[in-house]
């Protein structure tokens, strides 16, 4: 049993992560596309990003309390939405809802989730979002839309930027499949790690129960090019809450889903998990706000891994925050005591930054924190 006083970081997490996981699960959730040039650009340019120290102001009474899509939150930072979660340990998904709940975070909940959506509905009510893949059609994709919207889901999450599932390298190495394919090299992956796989077992083997409760099997190297331009024209008529458009990089892209009536974007390059050549999402956000204004909601991952990066996000243009492989690697790590682990150090890793930079208030946070931002 990991103790979880021995976790100060998400690389404390990620290393404990890879020493629990089979190879084939760890690398699922660490890979990303290509020669992972993206995902490690992501980390770098949020370490060359500086923040201003500020001194002598009264610091004492900070808040981490922010809004978004007209709902309150209590800290700055959910959970992106991420398939098969249940990998990492058993019920990973209510692990998470029940968080999202008590911390009063935004979740989002994958397509290709293994638990059904009304059990994590029932536990996190608002603060679980619906993430929405396009993968079969768009009649398929409202189908799905309007089950989520049956099972009290108000916020939808259209992610956008998966044209064709990517060739990631480790998955093809490893043979990652879902279901999973059992030859030789897996059967002796998972068998040394007997843990896990004993858990897993008891547990049952996690499938994407939402995919195949529908006629269409969930096929992860499939073309999902039903999420059109149209169709967001379609989803905006039926969805009667409000949708993210996730996935964006570019500001036409942008400025074309603020006209079709979207009540938000996510600038995200998918943690690097897409598009090899994509530009780093920290980079682009700035560029996205300034051509938006100041007013239309972004929210914004890839590549955070401490509460600093946080706060650099919310200086170059973000509003809301959202955390990936940190989180599964967290619950890989030490399951519900890990995953709050590192919810806690994320909280007070930005308590603290807010205090070396003078702020007392998420809105406070704006470019004349970042060092050269002032005037
Ligand atoms: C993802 N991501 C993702 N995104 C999405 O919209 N639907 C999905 O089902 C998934 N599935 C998924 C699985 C795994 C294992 C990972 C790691 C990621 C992408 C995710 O929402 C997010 O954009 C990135 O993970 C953010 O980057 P970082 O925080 O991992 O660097």
């Amino acid at each position: 049993m990991v103790n979880v006083d021995k976790i100060f970081d998400s690389n404390d997490v990620k290393w404990l992560s890879q020493k629990k996981l089979p190879k084939l699960i760890y690398d699922f959730i660490e890979g990303a596309t290509g020669r992972e040039v993206a995902v490690k650009q992501n980390l770098k340019s949020f370490d060359e990003i500086k923040l201003l120290p500020r001194s002598l102001r009264d610091v004492s009474k900070r808040n981490l309390t922010t809004e978004f899509l007209g709902q309150k939150f209590d800290q700055p930072f959910g959970i992106s939405p991420m398939g098969m979660c249940n990998l990492t340990c058993p019920k990973a998904d209510l692990i998470m809802a029940k968080a999202s709940k008590e911390r009063n975070f935004p979740h989002g909940i994958s397509t290709a989730t293994s638990t059904r959506l009304e059990e994590i509905h029932n536990i996190s009510d608002k603060n679980a979002w619906f993430q929405l893949y396009v993968f079969a059609g768009a009649e398929s994709g409202l189908d799905l839309a309007k089950k989520a919207q049956l099972a009290g889901y108000e916020t939808l999450i259209l992610t956008v930027d998966v044209p064709q599932g990517s060739r990631r390298m480790r998955e093809l190495r490893n043979g990652f499949q879902v279901p999973f394919k059992m030859g030789l090299s897996q059967i002796l992956d998972l068998s040394s790690h007997p843990l896990w796989s004993l858990k897993t077992l008891i547990a049952g083997i996690p499938k994407p129960v939402l995919i195949n409760e529908s006629e269409d099997r969930f096929d992860r190297k499939a073309l999902r090019i039903g999420a059109t331009w149209e169709f967001l024209d379609k989803l905006r008529l039926i969805w009667k809450g409000k949708i993210i458009v996730k996935g964006i990089l570019s500001v036409d892209d942008a400025k074309r889903a603020r006209s079709a009536g979207m009540d938000a974007i996510w600038v995200s390059n998918h943690g690097g998990r897409q598009l090899d050549a994509a530009p780093a999402a920290i980079e682009v956000l700035p560029i996205i706000r300034d051509a938006l204004g100041d007013e239309f909601p972004i929210a914004f991952d890839s590549g955070i891994r401490d509460g600093s990066d946080i706060v650099k996000a919310l200086a170059k243009g973000a509003n809301f925050t959202f955390l990936g492989r940190p989180i599964l690697h967290s619950l890989a790590a030490a399951g519900g005591p890990g995953l709050e682990k590192i919810l806690s150090i994320f909280y007070e890793d930005i308590n603290v930054v807010m205090a070396q930079i003078g702020i007392i208030k998420i809105d406070e946070i704006n470019s004349s924190v970042l060092s050269g931002g002032q005037g």
